[in-house]
């Protein structure tokens, strides 16, 4: 089979380029890859966006007034996305922000455990080593294991690292490196068990993965819906339990700290710009629209017709869980032989195909991050591309 194989396109692959087509601002001479890093946010977004900076501009102190109730509803929104009560919604600019919200907020002493694992976002390790130097505390770090054949295998790779002086479990949810979706649920209940605190890097799963936050129950959960949700660029969330609320202190002290009995102590505070938690409304109203459950399965399909054409490169080894249940819309992969570096370089300079290259325990490995603004065409021309420069 060859690139024609695509081009008769089905009433679905229509309907998606058409969304494509009438509702980003994508270049199309660009084959975007790389939502993963940061995606681009719909026209709807947009547009609510700059509209708002100009009503706002035209009278600020009586929009200022305006936007309060507007990013309550956002936070509605939001907190229903995720299957979480809005008490325990908190907006914060990215995850990088929201992560430090408990690593700066908790009290830890001289001695104390953090346990995370080898692939943990640089920024969000940095952190905890921050964290942890400033306290005295240890980083135990478990190798996650590359080859994941079941949800179990996590568990018990996170088990191992625990000690009697480990304090604080912190996992991502869909790892940046493999894409890896862990078992949320069953890691929560092992560190709460183990009465840890447990705080998760949620960067990637809001949009790619379904989320019952309450029901999850983490002491904290931190996402930057502008990734997979599309949403305006700026727009974190940290989740805070309500038996972590009053444990962890707010970041920056503002008027909503006192009194005040739920997450939006942990807000960013003080004069700014609001507008972005406008366009994370209608962010979820505009996948909602399309239906997200419409939206996961194209995506899944999308990325198990990545995985399967990655395995026609020569010496390609797909390292994303084959499982859809342990993996999202990510998808990683190295080829033996070939220099992935040079071949990035020369995708972006002589094919406008954006893609991310980085190595993951000395393995180099092209990431590929697939969402519904991409096609199977996009996929094919990928995987030609890198055809041609290596044969
Ligand atoms: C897993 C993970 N965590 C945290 C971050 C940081 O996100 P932000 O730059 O929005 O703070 C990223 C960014 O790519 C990420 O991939």
């Amino acid at each position: 089979m060859d690139n024609t194989e695509t081009e008769t396109l089905s009433s679905d692959d229509q309907f998606w380029a058409e969304i494509r087509r009438n509702h980003f601002l994508l270049n199309p001479e660009v084959t975007f890859l790389q939502g993963g890093s940061v995606g681009p946010s719909p026209r709807p977004v947009v547009d609510k966006v700059t509209e708002s900076i100009r009503a706002f501009e035209s009278d600020p102190l009586h929009h200022q007034g305006v936007f309060h109730p507007l990013v309550q509803e956002a936070r509605e929104k939001l907190a229903a996305f995720v299957g979480a009560h809005p008490d325990r919604i908190a907006f914060v600019q990215n995850t990088t922000m929201g992560m430090s919200v408990p690593a700066q907020g908790l009290t830890f002493k001289a001695g104390d455990e953090v346990l995370m694992t080898d692939q943990e976002y640089p920024a969000v390790s940095a952190c905890w080593w921050y964290i942890a130097e400033r306290y005295g505390m240890t980083i135990r770090t478990v190798e996650l294991p590359l080859a994941i054949e079941s949800p179990e295998q996590i568990v018990r790779a996170m088990a191992s690292g625990i000690t009697p002086n480990t304090r604080v479990l912190v996992v991502s949810h869909v790892y940046w490196t493999t894409g890896l979706a862990i078992p949320l649920t069953e890691l929560v209940r092992l560190g709460r068990d183990h009465g840890l605190w447990v705080i998760v890097d949620g960067a990637h799963a809001v949009g790619m993965v379904p989320l019952r936050l309450d029901d999850a129950h983490p002491h904290c959960y931190i996402s930057s819906c502008h990734k997979w949700l599309l949403s305006a660029k700026g727009t974190g969330m940290l989740y805070v339990s309500d038996d972590a609320q009053d444990h962890v202190r707010p970041l920056i002290l503002g008027r909503n700290v006192y009194p005040n009995p739920k997450a939006s102590r942990f807000d960013m505070v003080g004069t700014r710009d609001m507008t972005p938690f406008l366009g994370l409304a209608v962010a979820i109203d505009f996948q909602m629209s399309i239906g997200w459950e419409r939206i996961r399965a194209y995506c899944q399909g999308l990325a198990g017709y990545l995985k399967e054409r990655v395995k026609r490169i020569k010496g390609a080894r797909v390292l994303t869980p084959a499982d859809p249940t342990l993996s999202g819309f990510i998808t990683t992969f190295t080829i033996d032989g070939a220099d992935l570096p040079k071949l990035q370089q020369q995708l972006w300079h002589e094919a406008r195909i954006e893609t991310t290259c980085f190595h993951i325990r000395n393995i180099p490995v092209f990431r590929i991050s697939t969402h519904f603004y991409n096609s199977r065409q996009d996929i094919d021309k990928l995987v030609s591309e890198i055809q041609k420069r290596l044969s």
